[in-house]
């Protein structure tokens, strides 16, 4: 569990994201120390109990300011708990997900069914794999029903990282979004179709849900030592893989996995990706958090030669988002802003064709901050949408059907 964890905040000391913070000079550092999240103003660190003193020590030796965000992270999570059971009793789900509270991987794959038995011209649920566990993976594509093949698509996938779970709220409410009111997307349905992929990391997912001490989770399922449970999927894409920002110790948070594409989950997104490479024009994957647009280059610091599209594009949901909200994101290359990954969905989509591609990190809520309360759900989600929509907008008119 994580009763007596901390969360420090670190102000960071120069631009490089986590600079100041040498990690590998801690003992145990995979297994006590996490780093949530670093910009150029702040990192946020989960710190086991036992590593207190010395991670104090290497703060004080290094000058760095910091102040303890969350004193004991178990605590919150499970007061949390608490109330999503209660929500989970109070609104059962009857065909359709609201925002009121978060969902199952099984009721996100019941109401994407549900949508397909009630549109049937618009909408196919495909199955497209199983997890590790042995869930299924499944796919909507929207379309607005006038029935012509071979539109250019939108491909869209959540739940990369189990604990993150705005992040399938905010892709179950597009799908909603795209669904019931359609006609409002007319332009955005023309010549595209969307596919999309709400919960990626299934199994993942349904595990932070089991108990206030597996909330946190991130990776995958599958064993990955005698030790060690889980592959970080984000991080088992075999372009460039564990080469940068990606950990070979099957305890990490990052593990990278024994081998690329070692993980089912991986290669459901892979050969989506392949599959739609000819007609793809954007590639968003969902996360938390951090308030971020990101684009490629993710494995090195350097940016494609077609870079100014994808800012262009990204910049357009970042100011409809600061315009409707006032919420403030960052767009930008990911290995600049943030910090170098490689071996993720994004590099590899954009790597397969798909002229645009980004990683949406949604804001951060809650006491462990990949919590935003249920409350907030409703407002993140819509917000989330004005932002894609901005961006798919872009996409439209820069890449029309030929
Ligand atoms: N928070 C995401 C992760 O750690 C960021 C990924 C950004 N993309 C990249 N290729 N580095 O997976
Ligand atoms: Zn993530």
């Amino acid at each position: 569990s994580l009763n007596s964890f901390k969360i420090y905040e670190v102000a960071t000391k120069s631009r490089s994201a986590g600079d100041g913070l040498d990690f590998s000079k801690l003992a145990n550092n995979d297994s006590y120390y996490e780093l949530y999240y670093s910009n150029d103003a702040a990192t946020h660190v989960l710190v086991h109990p036992d590593a207190q003193p010395e991670f104090i020590e290497l703060l004080n030796g290094n000058t760095l300011s910091y102040k303890i965000v969350n004193h004991d992270a178990g605590l919150s999570l499970h007061r949390e708990f608490e109330t999503n059971r209660k929500l989970r009793n109070a609104h059962p789900y009857r065909g359709r997900l609201g925002t009121e509270r978060y969902y199952s991987h099984g009721e996100i794959n019941q109401y994407i069914e549900d949508l397909a038995k009630q549109h049937p011209t618009r909408v196919l649920v495909k199955t497209v794999g199983r997890s590790y566990e042995g869930r299924w993976l499944k796919t909507i594509r929207i379309t607005n029903g006038d029935g012509r093949a071979n539109k250019n698509v939108i491909l869209m996938d959540g739940g990369f990282h189990a604990r993150e779970w705005i992040s399938p709220a905010a892709v179950v409410y597009a799908i909603g979004e795209l669904v019931d009111n359609y006609e409002a997307y007319a332009q955005l349905l023309l010549d595209y179709d969307w596919v999309i992929l709400p919960v990626v990391n299934a199994d993942g997912y349904e595990y932070t849900q089991v108990s206030p001490d597996t909330r946190m989770w991130r990776k995958t399922r599958q064993p990955s030592s005698a030790a060690c449970i889980g592959i970080d999927p984000n991080r088992n894409f075999d372009f460039h893989w564990n080469e940068t920002g990606a950990s070979s110790d099957p305890c990490s948070e990052t593990y990278a996995g024994p081998k690329s594409f070692s993980e089912p989950e991986a290669i459901v997104v892979r050969d989506l990706i392949r599959g739609l490479a000819d007609r793809g024009k954007m590639y968003l994957t969902v996360h938390s958090y951090g308030n971020y647009i990101l684009y490629p280059w993710g494995y090195i610091d350097e940016l494609p030669d077609t870079w100014e599209d994808l800012d262009e594009v990204g910049r357009a949901g970042g100011d409809a988002i600061k315009a409707a909200t006032g919420t403030i994101y960052k767009v930008g290359c990911s290995t600049q802003l943030l910090y170098p990954a490689a071996g993720a969905s994004d590099d590899y989509a954009f790597n397969a064709g798909f002229p645009i591609s980004f990683t949406m990190e949604l804001p951060a809520g809650g006491d462990n901050y990949f919590n935003p309360p249920p409350e907030d759900i409703d407002r993140l989600v819509k917000e989330t949408w004005v932002g894609i929509v901005a961006m798919a907008q872009k996409v439209v008119e820069k890449y029309p059907l030929n």
